[in-house]
């Protein structure tokens, strides 16, 4: 742990009242999820003494508690602020952040398992049905298909063929609506969805129009999320679960699609031939802020009544200081038009 971290997490400890070693480190751990070593405490105690940020009780015998002054109230005050803006309050730009979530080893996890079961060649056309910015054209063009990328929005197609360049000859770039796909009756042998089935409006006639575009034994691969599963370590779990709870029931429109898929699809006709979960976890604050935008969603949590505003305090500042882990499940799911 950096020492400005430590120090942050005495302050915070700190906070409700003056404690003695013992007392200090057992809060510590009630926030950050694990004890302080002990030359780390008192070498935080001694440096934040040294600031001016806490002094020592005098009281009769040996235990001689520790408490903030007031310019120790006005750093925490200062760090926790200072903590919360680890976390981007602003939302990137959508074509960077698809490109920096296909990069990241959470992105490659489960886009390697659709590469793998599209099982692309040459001699074969694959629709990639909500392309985006084109973070997986190339590694489609490079195994030898012939691709087609098709998106609602027009600024995603553009960046798609900045990124392809003027020599993916085998590369179609569509516009058009994936519940009304703008392709020929079974003129396709793969298609494929990223994180796309999530936000349309009615999953079951986007997969009836993946159905009709295929060629029978023509297969759909599917990679798409259940936010139910996002677990988030913090040490008030209740928090965690209100913060899961508000992305599922209030920010992605279909939130369970992928346990959903197997069903929705065998009811258009499809055959599912296969179902992976793949569980990124991270431990990287950084990565992880990158996909789930932890301070714009607690402030949006928050204005939905999920979480009154300390909690939302709380929550951000052990994100921000404390060890850092979340997980959540991608189903990669594999169906294919019956001859
Ligand atoms: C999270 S992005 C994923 C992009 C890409 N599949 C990837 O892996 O980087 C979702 C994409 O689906 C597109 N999309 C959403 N609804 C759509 C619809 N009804 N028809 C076509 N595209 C749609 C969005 O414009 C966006 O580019």
């Amino acid at each position: 742990m950096q020492t400005r971290d430590a120090q942050l997490l005495v302050l915070s400890a700190l906070a409700d009242g003056p404690m003695h070693g013992y007392a200090l480190n057992a809060a510590i751990e009630r926030i950050a999820g694990s004890r302080l070593g002990e030359s780390s405490l008192y070498s935080a105690l001694n440096r934040l003494r040294a600031k001016g940020f806490v002094e020592f009780a005098e009281e009769p015998g040996r235990r001689r508690p520790a408490r903030l002054t007031a310019e120790g109230h006005a750093e925490l005050a200062r760090g926790r602020r200072a903590a919360r803006e680890v976390f981007e309050a602003v939302a990137p730009e959508p074509g960077e952040y698809l490109r920096s979530a296909a990069a990241s080893a959470a992105g490659r996890s489960y886009k390697e398992v659709v590469m793998e079961r599209l099982e692309l060649g040459p001699g074969l056309t694959v629709a990639d049905l909500g392309c985006g910015a084109g973070a997986d054209l190339a590694a489609m063009l490079a195994a030898g298909s012939a691709v087609i990328g098709v998106d609602i929005d027009p600024a995603m197609l553009a960046r798609a063929a900045e990124a392809a360049g003027p020599d993916a000859t085998a590369l179609d770039l569509v516009h058009g609506d994936l519940h009304e796909l703008p392709l020929p009756d079974a003129s396709v042998d793969r298609a494929r969805t990223d994180r796309v089935v999530q936000h349309v409006a009615e999953p079951g006639r986007v997969l009836a129009e993946a159905w009709r575009v295929l060629r029978p034994g023509g297969r759909l691969v599917m990679g798409e999320p259940d936010w139910d599963s996002l677990a988030i370590d913090h040490p008030e779990r209740d928090l965690a679960r209100r913060y899961a709870r508000f992305v599922a029931d209030r920010v992605v429109r279909n939130a369970t699609i992928g346990r959903e898929l197997p069903r929705l699809a065998a009811a258009v006709g499809f055959e599912v031939a296969d179902v992976t979960p793949v569980t990124p976890v991270f431990r990287d604050r950084a990565a992880a802020d990158a996909i789930f935008g932890f301070r714009r969603v607690t402030t949006r949590a928050v204005e939905a009544g999920y979480f009154v505003e300390p909690e939302a305090e709380r929550w951000l500042d052990h994100l921000a200081t404390g060890p850092f882990l979340a997980a959540m499940t991608m189903h990669v799911v594999t169906v294919v038009r019956p001859d």
